[in-house]
């Protein structure tokens, strides 16, 4: 039986059944590719077989593997984001832009669980063994007993795991790897997600736990990661700004532990270094209180981390005023200056307004809100908020605020880096934190007229 073609948009990943110029969800040209079905993988299966489809009851798990075995790598900010080591027969998909660093902190961490015992597999489909080496005696690992390899036929490379039997393998990038059981280009949709399907399938059956790398590409182009995402236990992206030494290991999907947990590293000379007091680091270019500068502190996955907001208003030459965000939501921003307007009394009509979280981090808490509040309202009336003040809670659309998880690790990590007063909204349970002075707060209005 034929099967029908199906056909995917290589920008916003929505399915249609025909060919088109345009893709009918997103509006973007030349991006619909035809996926081709997953290859059938080792032949001769039968399809109909006695363990098929078997059932079992949730208590007979019990007597199952209770907890997945694992391995710590040793660099703390690399375990944590993985959810607490490297699990056994697992695939994990690590992303980020290109040049961000990508291989570089798999290199490493591959030196690292190999010195911890596993048997690891380094496969670069992009660099030759020999520049592979150099990165490798660059980063001081010439000593590690990791295995490496240049290739990018699929066939090959299964070849070689059945024979070498690694623990642990890392395929760099996805996108370089190709079946010849597909007609597609190398980077294609179908080329992608069949790739990955073969390797998480093999990873799985035979104990071994995979790395995924993938570039994830704006112009849609080439496949990007989010074709696996759905095929992997754990999805990491690796972020950072250009211009900023700084990197952040992101999980946005763990099966093995809590996802939204970050590691935090600094690209330096000889690699990814570990940064283990990143408010400390995100402050440090902080200079005497200016108007418009406020310290967020927020809490990134299990951790208090405390950042700065800054902003800047200014009166716009242009009919239509400028909003300009990097690293927050602009339509939260939207959202906080109508708030301001109608429930506070403070309108930004004709004025332009910036904001901008120093250091290049991205904040996604609803409980940045009031900072970023403070940061817009002190930039606009050009009045410093005091120095050793931090501001955290959510501001909600009538106006009110409403208490944030977490208040006193958030505190805690305030007191520590020697802050000494809070602004916050009111809580129903007390209690604080020695040396911080607490100054609550219940409506947006009360905090504008109490502050500024
Ligand atoms: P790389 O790991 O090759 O990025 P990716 O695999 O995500 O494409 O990192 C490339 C950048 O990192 C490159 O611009 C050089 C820089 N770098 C350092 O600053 N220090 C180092 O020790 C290494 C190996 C790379
Ligand atoms: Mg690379």
């Amino acid at each position: 039986m034929a099967k029908e073609p199906s056909f995917t948009c290589t920008a916003c990943n929505a399915a249609t059944t025909k060919w088109s110029g345009r893709c009918d969800t997103c509006d973007a040209w030349n991006t619909i590719e035809e996926v081709k079905p997953l290859s059938n993988g080792p032949k001769s299966k039968k399809s109909i077989g006695s363990g098929r489809g078997k059932q079992i009851t949730l208590t007979d798990l019990a007597t199952l593997e209770p907890e997945p075995p694992r391995t710590l790598s040793g660099v703390g900010e690399l375990d944590r984001t993985l959810g607490g080591g490297l699990v056994k027969a697992s695939a994990i998909l690590v992303g980020g832009d290109p040049g961000i660093g990508k291989s570089t902190l798999l290199l490493q961490a591959a030196a690292r669980f190999a010195r911890n015992g596993l048997k690891v597999l380094y496969v670069s489909g992009e660099e030759s063994a020999a520049q592979i080496q150099m990165r490798a005696r660059r980063l001081g690992l010439t000593e590690s007993p990791v295995k490496l390899a240049s290739e990018t036929n699929l066939r090959d490379i299964l070849t070689t795991l059945e024979a070498e039997k690694p623990d642990f393998v890392i395929i760099d990038s996805i996108q370089t790897m190709w079946l010849d059981t597909v007609e597609a280009a190398p980077g294609s949709v179908s080329q992608v997600r069949s790739a990955a399907h073969e390797l998480t399938t093999f990873a799985k059956t035979n104990g071994i736990a995979v790395v995924l790398v993938g570039h994830v590409t704006k112009d849609g182009q080439i496949a990007g990661p989010r074709v696996v995402e759905h095929m992997v236990d754990t999805v990491l992206y690796f972020e950072g700004e250009r211009g900023h030494q700084f990197r952040i290991l992101r999980a946005v999907k763990n099966r093995f532990g809590p996802a939204d947990e970050i590691g935090v590293f600094e690209m330096t000379g000889k690699g990814l270094a570990e940064v283990k007091n990143p408010s400390a680091m995100f402050l440090s270019e902080r200079g005497d209180p200016a108007p418009g500068s406020v310290v967020f502190a927020g809490i990134e996955g299990s951790r208090p981390m405390l950042c700065e907001f800054q902003a800047l208003v200014a009166p716009s030459p242009h009919s239509q005023p400028r909003r300009t965000v990097v690293g927050w939501d602009g339509s939260r921003l939207a959202m906080i200056l109508a708030v301001l307007e109608s429930r506070a009394g403070v309108p930004f009509t004709g004025l332009d307004v910036y904001l901008n979280v120093a250091g290049g981090l991205r904040v996604t808490e609803p409980a940045a809100d009031l900072a970023v509040a403070a940061a817009l309202i002190s930039a606009r009336e050009d009045a410093a908020l005091p120095k050793d003040c931090v501001v955290f809670g959510e501001i909600s659309l009538s106006g009110g605020l409403r208490p944030a998880p977490q208040t006193e690790n958030r505190l805690k990590e305030a007191s520590k880096l020697g802050f000494t007063s809070a602004i916050t909204p009111v809580r129903a349970k007390r209690g604080g934190v020695s040396g911080v002075e607490l100054r609550e707060m219940n409506t947006l209005l009360h905090f504008v007229e109490q502050v500024f």
